[in-house]
């Protein structure tokens, strides 16, 4: 009794403490490079919301590749625009303070947010993320399968939309192809293609195919067997659409698994990749091979907070990690092999 009275009172303190003394703990990277080891644990103010943006608790945040290629200097100079860098855009977490002109949500309030990719911010206590990209999390949405959500289902979502498919309950059967399916992105985008009566073949390696056709797979292929690296359907089909979640399968071994009309979506765009769908739209041609990037959109984070909320679709997580050792879960997704999602818990 007297035990769990002053283990409460020294709760209190140190949450009083941390707030009075108004830093937080957070991850950054002082410089380009250095893979996980180059992550250093540091002490920061807790930033203040400025106009049109809420200040959250964070209490998961989710990595994506997207995180560690900026590490690595994919898009040198520009991004990040300046070190030390606080990664990881994609959080779900507690509002405790709204900026200037910010009403949408209140102190309290649970909510999954992608905070800016430029300013970063995400891999730390609190995060400054702005009203526009925040959307209610309610109770039957975890911390982790929230915070999974933004980047990777937003990718799946918005791929399959680009090739046509579409959610509002009219789409067409169609035959889709989602490479990776075991991945970040790929295993929403089986979800979500079986949510818009499609008929999904998918490839992953051996050791998950069971798990990617309890996600709905019609057939799947592993994609370290001759059939697997050819893509091709067990049953025969051709593909309408497809999301291409990995890298390193040439136009040629699609072309011959496609319909007339297919559209090929590379989701993981290089200079060589952009170049290659320009060039092919010269010639407009009847298969299409696009490229994308995420946009973000609040109406689509609310749809799919909404499907997980209702048990249509869920986030499979890989792993979860302590905020302590976040250069282990980064170490873990760089290595390129994670089933679904990995999550950093606070
Ligand atoms: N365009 C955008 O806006 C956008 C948004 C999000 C992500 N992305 C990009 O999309 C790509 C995928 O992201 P992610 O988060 O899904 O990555 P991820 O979670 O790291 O993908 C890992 C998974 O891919 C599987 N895999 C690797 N090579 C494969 C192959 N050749 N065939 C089939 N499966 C393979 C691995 O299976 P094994 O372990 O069995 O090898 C593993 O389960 C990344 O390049 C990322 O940068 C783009």
């Amino acid at each position: 009794m007297l035990l769990t009275f002053l283990a409460s009172k020294v709760s209190i303190c140190t949450s009083f403490a941390t707030m009075a003394s108004k830093t937080m703990r957070a991850v950054w990277y002082d410089s380009y490079g250095g893979g996980a080891a180059g992550l250093k644990h540091v002490e920061v103010p807790i930033p203040s919301p400025k106009k049109g943006k809420i200040l959250l608790k964070v209490e998961a945040a989710a990595l994506n590749p997207i995180d560690w290629k900026i590490q690595k200097g994919i898009s040198r100079p520009f991004w990040p625009p300046k070190f030390p860098f606080i990664p990881v855009t994609d959080v779900a977490g507690e509002v405790v303070e709204v900026g200037p002109g910010a009403n949408r949500f209140k102190p309290g309030d649970k909510v999954v947010s992608m905070v800016s990719y430029m300013k970063g911010g995400g891999l730390a206590e609190y995060a400054v993320a702005g009203e526009a990209l925040t959307v209610t999390r309610p109770p039957e949405v975890s911390p982790a399968e929230g915070a999974g959500l933004p980047f990777a289902a937003l990718a799946a979502l918005q791929a399959l939309k680009i090739t046509g498919i579409n959610f509002d309950g009219t789409s067409k059967s169609s035959n889709v192809l989602i490479t990776a399916a075991s991945g970040g992105v790929g295993h929403y985008a089986v979800q979500l293609a079986k949510l818009a009566n499609s008929h999904v073949t998918a490839t992953c390696g051996a050791r998950n195919v069971e798990l990617v056709k309890s996600l709905g797979a019609d057939e799947v292929l592993d994609y370290k067997t001759p059939e697997g690296a050819s893509l091709k359907s067990p049953s025969g089909k051709k593909y309408d659409s497809v999301v291409h979640c990995t890298i390193g399968i040439s136009w040629s071994i699609f072309e011959p698994n496609l319909n007339a009309k297919a559209k090929v979506v590379e989701i993981t765009p290089t200079s060589w990749t952009i170049i290659r769908s320009a060039l092919r739209k010269l010639t407009f041609p009847k298969k299409q091979f696009l490229t994308m990037f995420v946009s973000p959109k609040k109406e689509d984070m609310e749809f799919l907070v909404e499907l997980v909320k209702e048990g249509k679709l869920k986030t499979l997580v890989d792993s979860k990690h302590p905020f302590s050792k976040a250069e282990e879960a980064w170490a873990k997704l760089m290595d390129g092999h994670a089933t679904g999602k990995v999550i950093i818990e606070m």
